[in-house]
């Protein structure tokens, strides 16, 4: 069957089992920054953004997402035009092996479009959900609240902003 979902901003045609997950659809469409973990909604690996919001794709079927948008780590940016996000997770030291990586600044991402400011407490609520085993956490916190300021500063934002709070992936 197909699922017509818009995934970073393009529309694709995913054909996909009735049984399978959004993560394997994405991945199989060639999106590997998806990350398989857990595969079952504890690691936050596999975090994506559904209409904004963090999601875990382990736990979603592809085939209800028809008319969804879906944002993946490669709709955010590139090695050579990184989003401030992931350009402060690397001058901050907040990635090691780069598993936990792209869901966490996904959530960043939707933390950061609802208010501009969050608080360093917004910050760990946020990633809420997602398992890293090297960091420990601190340099991605330092890098969101990094991020942030220099969103703020430039007045360039991330997003239309919600005003919803996220609170890690659902
Ligand atoms: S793969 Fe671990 S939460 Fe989805
Ligand atoms: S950087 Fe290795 S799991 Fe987070």
């Amino acid at each position: 069957m197909t699922a017509n979902i818009e995934v970073n901003g393009a529309p694709r045609a995913l054909e996909v089992d009735p049984g399978e997950t959004l993560l394997d659809a994405l991945r199989a469409a060639g999106f590997k920054g998806v990350k398989r973990g857990c595969e079952n909604g504890t690691c936050g690996s596999c975090v994506v953004l559904l209409d904004g919001v963090p999601h875990f794709s382990c736990l979603l079927l592809a085939a209800a997402l028809d008319g969804r948008k879906v944002t993946t780590i490669e709709g955010l940016g590139t090695p050579d035009a990184p989003h401030p996000i992931m350009r402060a997770f690397a001058e901050e030291a907040g990635v090691q092996c780069g598993y936990c990586t792209p869901g966490m600044v996904l959530s960043a991402k939707a933390l950061l479009d609802a208010g501009p400011r969050p608080t360093e407490a917004e910050v760990r609520e946020a990633f809420d959900g997602h398992l890293c085993r090297c960091t420990g956490y601190v340099k991605q916190v330092q890098a969101v609240l990094r991020a942030a300021a220099e969103l703020g500063n430039t007045g360039t934002g991330t997003g239309s902003g919600t005003g919803e709070r996220t609170g890690g992936a659902r």
